[in-house]
């Protein structure tokens, strides 16, 4: 796959593992930084990964800012966009399967280094769960994306 990266300055720390873990899964890379320990601000590179992979560019995103909090609500923000905060590998399971997010955001102030890429691992060999009742619940989600009820008939 090809995988969107980014980071601010309290994510970074993590940058290493999720570089390590996409070498050894053999995926593509599109880095949109930081790579640095100076201040950033984090919605611009949300914006960017998560543009990269709703537009189609990339397939999925990784994100890393201080608690994963804001990378996550401002790619939320994306239509399209399913950013799921991860700090466990269940989560990153269940991420992947059930709510098919398609972009994964960590905290590099709040798990360390080998839990971030186990996590990156666990969520990247997922595929969304095609069971009729996981598709239904996405479905509603997106149609509160487009401002309408979640439709509950089916
Ligand atoms: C930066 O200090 C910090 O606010 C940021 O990395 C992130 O945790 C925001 O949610």
């Amino acid at each position: 796959m090809k995988i969107a990266i980014g980071f601010d300055h309290g994510g970074v720390a993590l940058r290493p593992a999720v570089l390590e873990a996409l070498r050894d899964l053999g995926h593509e890379v599109l880095d949109f930084g930081t790579d640095s320990p100076d201040p950033v601000d984090y919605p611009e590179y949300a914006r960017r990964v998560a543009d990269a992979v709703v537009s189609g560019e990339c397939d999925r995103g990784i994100l890393a800012c201080g608690t994963g909090l804001g990378m996550s609500i401002a790619a939320n923000k994306v239509k399209a966009c399913y950013a799921a905060l991860l700090s466990d590998c269940y989560s990153a399971r269940m991420a992947g399967e059930h709510n098919a997010a398609n972009v994964a955001c960590l905290g590099g102030r709040t798990i360390n280094p080998d839990l971030a890429k186990a996590i990156v691992e666990a969520y990247l060999d997922t595929e969304p769960d095609c069971a009729q009742r996981h598709q239904r619940r996405r479905e509603q989600v997106c149609r509160i994306e487009d401002d309408m009820v979640p439709d509950t008939s089916t």
